[in-house]
């Protein structure tokens, strides 16, 4: 594995994983698994409908003693306030799995996560929460918005962990939609807007509570290659105003727009380089 040191190595770390593994009692099909949406908004938005699906994580997990298959394992990994990462690596290499463990999704089965300089182990469902929502943003390749919502509610969406006024959020929101270019379209449901406008409205949301750290799973995943683009200018533009990007992508092009590039392979860190940003 080779590492360079940069400029981010003065600021001060965003996440901090050690000795991270995540061990699955059984692997599930994309179908089957818990979806991240319930996980993402609310208190109490997604209660377990049973068995061991935990609101934050520890579903799916093995119990002391039983096998259960190993999907990350040894992660050692430390990204830095301001800095834009691609993590790179093939189907089924463990990308999102990480992705969701950084945001509080799930947890590890083994090691510490620390965010923000917090070891976040001993939270509550209701703390990870209240961390994930005001600490975080979130943008997937499915978008991910409520269908029956306008763009401009959509944005407003995780405003409740926010101490702002309805009144102030709306005004945010708005100024959020209007420099993601969809001033114009502050009341169409997503059915009415294109693929690049709904990851638009997704970006806006993502960044209503100003988080420290972005975390993308694929968000160019479903659009061609203009329209990404597009959406890789304003995480450029994100970026540059000092927030911290995580970004999944199979795409390389995607990838040359980061600053480092982290490839996973089985569940393990392969390679962490630095990169000239294209
Ligand atoms: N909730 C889950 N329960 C059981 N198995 C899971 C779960 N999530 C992922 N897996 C399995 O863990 C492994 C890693 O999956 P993950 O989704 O992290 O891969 P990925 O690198 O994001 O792949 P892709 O590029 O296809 O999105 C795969 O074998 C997958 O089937
Ligand atoms: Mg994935």
């Amino acid at each position: 594995m080779t590492t360079q040191a940069s400029a981010e190595s003065l600021t001060e770390p965003v996440v901090e994983l050690s000795g991270i593994r995540k061990v699955f009692r059984q692997i599930l099909a994309p179908e089957e698994r818990p979806g991240v949406f319930a996980r993402l908004f609310g208190r109490g938005a997604a209660q377990p409908a049973g068995g061991d699906e935990g609101r934050n994580g520890r579903q799916n997990e093995p119990d002391p003693g039983e096998g259960g298959v190993e999907v990350l394992s040894g992660i050692n990994l430390t990204i830095r306030s301001g800095e834009f990462v691609a993590l790179q690596g093939t189907s089924g290499s463990g990308k999102s799995t990480l992705l969701h463990l950084m945001g509080l999704l799930d947890s590890p089965t083994a090691g510490t996560y620390k965010l923000l300089g917090r070891d976040v182990s001993g939270l509550s469902d209701d703390g990870l929460s209240a961390l994930r929502n005001t600490v975080l943003g979130f943008v997937f390749q499915s978008f991910y918005l409520v269908p029956y919502a306008t763009a401009l509610e959509n944005v407003m969406l995780p405003g409740m962990y926010s101490d702002l006024s309805q009144a102030e959020l709306r005004a945010r929101a708005l100024e959020l939609l209007k420099k993601v270019g969809l001033a114009d379209r502050v009341n169409f449901r997503p059915a009415n807007l294109s693929g690049g406008q709904q990851q638009r409205v997704a970006m806006a949301r993502a960044l209503l509570n100003q988080p420290r750290l972005i975390l993308a799973d694929e968000p160019t995943g479903q659009l061609d290659s203009a329209t990404s683009a597009e959406i890789m200018r304003l995480f450029t533009q994100v970026n540059e105003t000092g927030t911290t990007i995580v970004l999944v992508t199979h795409d390389e092009a995607v990838a040359a727009k980061a600053r480092r590039v982290i490839r996973i392979a089985d569940g393990r860190l392969q390679s962490d380089t630095a990169a000239a940003r294209a």
